[in-house]
């Protein structure tokens, strides 16, 4: 019984209600707003300078590559100009000592050197023509060398851009710490050592993966208008949309095309509300923020995605554990005095480290509708050595796990109804879709993720039934990969014309 109680009282603490998501709806677009009038505020607002989203008829081959969370993704893809692609890619996860490293160089000498495995392993006739053209060329004047890959950069941490292949990063997020790279120009730092090791490859767009994933969605389903909202619920969360340029009032330093009257702006919305006016606060999201590498940053993205959804729960476990009055995966054989060994879980279990719950058994969890919940407690002593968990223990877990992933789906449709209310296309004197492209684990394969996102929407003021009946959340498969690539094409296309120097200068 115990146990049953101190589970509902932790549920509880995880409860947002219909009135705290109109609140939340209320306050993220004061937030917005503030972030299209000037810099440094707690979401950014970034102009991306990218003016337009595809139309599914682009064509050509290009590269992508993707540094975002925990892998780094390598891939080339062919548009094929009917709203098809086809894509090679490779995924390698990243050195965790990477991430952290003393050097932004050591970084991207390693991501060069995938970009060069992935060339050698699927390109290599661009490789040799390279070569060739590298021995023969004698002329200086421009000419663009079809053999060398435009490449899209898709990297997913908050960036000042200054066009459309530049921009120095703001911060880290997601567990990344290299100071030494603040303030540089990621797309200088990844072409140097492109160049170190003489690939054919120039980096011509810079790309936030939600930016990747909003043209990756106008490119594969396009309707009348194209999709208005991209957005990543995965490792991170974050969404871009499209923003009248009237509305940009803060300074803008680089070119770009006015005549759309658009532009993408990356709202890097993991920041929203570091200040807390309204985002909800348990006492494990100040334990996890506390012990996080960038305490009272991304709050949002604290509540909300992968990378945390599964520490906030350990959080709550551990507490249900040390609780003496309440009998949660315990041993029942034990007399001992220290809380730990009176459960029945081994000590090298990873309940008891630091991010060591992994959000995708809580995936598992909501999956498991058995009356015994013999998936999920099959996955509690595997994944997390607990023996023989017992059908109440595992209940328990389940809850709690669907109560955090529950407020996370709440407080993304907080960040989807904001944006979408911010775009006007809903009061649109129409019943066009509007339509959004998501990516991400959590959507994808979080079970009811997007069920609990649209069930909120349902009631959030100034969308109702009618209006969450016209959002369409699809989700868009390899989006950043695919919109990296759709990226660099319109860079292509802007390229003034280009010097042999420009590339061999070494
Ligand atoms: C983090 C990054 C952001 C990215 C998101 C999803 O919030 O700051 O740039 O889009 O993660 O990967």
């Amino acid at each position: 019984m115990a146990l049953e109680a101190q589970t509902k009282s932790i549920v509880a603490q995880f409860d947002y209600t219909d009135e705290d998501v109109n609140k939340g709806v209320k306050e993220f677009l004061r937030q917005m707003g503030e972030g299209l009038e000037k810099d440094g505020t707690s979401m950014s607002q970034i102009p991306t300078y990218v003016t337009a989203v595809p139309n599914g008829t682009e064509k050509g081959l290009y590269m992508a590559v993707d540094l975002g969370g925990t892998n780094f993704r390598v891939c080339s893809i062919q548009l094929n100009g009917d709203t098809t692609f086809n894509l090679t890619y490779t995924k390698v996860a990243i050195p965790k000592e990477l991430m952290v490293a003393k050097t932004a160089q050591q970084l991207f000498a390693f991501l060069a050197k995938q970009i060069e495995l992935f060339l050698r392993t699927h390109h290599e006739e661009h490789f040799e023509a390279h070569v060739r053209r590298r021995l023969t060329v004698s002329s200086p004047d421009g000419y663009m060398d079809e053999n060398v890959f435009r490449l899209g950069f898709t990297f997913s941490f908050p960036v000042q851009q200054s066009g459309i292949n530049k921009g120095t990063l703001i911060r880290w997020t997601k567990g990344f710490d290299i100071p030494d790279a603040i303030g540089k120009d990621v797309c200088a730092l990844l072409q140097i050592e492109i160049d170190r090791l003489h690939l054919p490859v120039r980096v011509a767009a810079l790309v936030n993966d939600t930016v990747g994933t909003l043209m990756a969605r106008s490119y594969t389903s396009p309707g009348k208008t194209g999709a208005v909202l991209g957005a990543i619920f995965g490792t991170g969360t974050n969404g871009a949309y499209i923003e009248k340029l009237e509305n940009l009032k803060k300074p803008l330093t680089g070119e770009y095309d006015k005549s759309t009257g658009d532009m993408v702006i990356n709202t890097e919305w993991g920041s929203f509300d570091n200040q807390l006016n309204v985002l909800p606060n348990t006492s494990w999201d100040i334990q996890l923020d506390k012990s996080s590498v960038n305490p009272g940053i991304q709050m949002y993205e604290k509540r909300v995605s992968g990378m945390f959804l599964g520490e906030i729960l350990r959080l709550a476990l551990l507490d249900l554990l040390k609780d003496p009055k309440v009998s949660f995966f315990k041993d029942e054989n034990s007399s001992s005095n220290d809380w730990k060994s009176t459960t029945n879980i081994a000590e090298d279990s990873s309940i008891y480290t630091e991010w060591g719950i992994d959000t995708a058994i809580m995936s598992v969890a909501a999956a498991d509708n058995t009356p015994e919940l013999s998936v999920l407690r099959q996955e509690l002593e595997s994944t997390l050595h607990i023996h023989s968990p017992a059908h109440d223990d595992a209940e328990a877990f389940k809850a709690i796990a669907g109560a955090v992933a529950r407020r996370a789906a709440r407080l993304a449709a907080v960040a989807i109804a904001a944006v979408v209310l911010q775009t006007g296309q809903l009061s649109a004197s129409n019943d066009e879709p509007v339509d959004i492209g998501v990516d991400g684990s959590l959507v994808e394969h979080y079970p009811y993720f997007r069920e609990m996102i649209y069930e909120a929407l349902r009631i959030i003021d100034g969308v109702g039934e009618e209006g969450a009946k016209r959002i369409r959340i699809g989700v868009a498969k390899d989006g950043s990969g695919v919109g990296a690539a759709l990226i660099a094409l319109v860079a292509a296309g802007m390229e003034k014309s280009t010097t042999t120097a420009d590339y061999f200068s070494e």
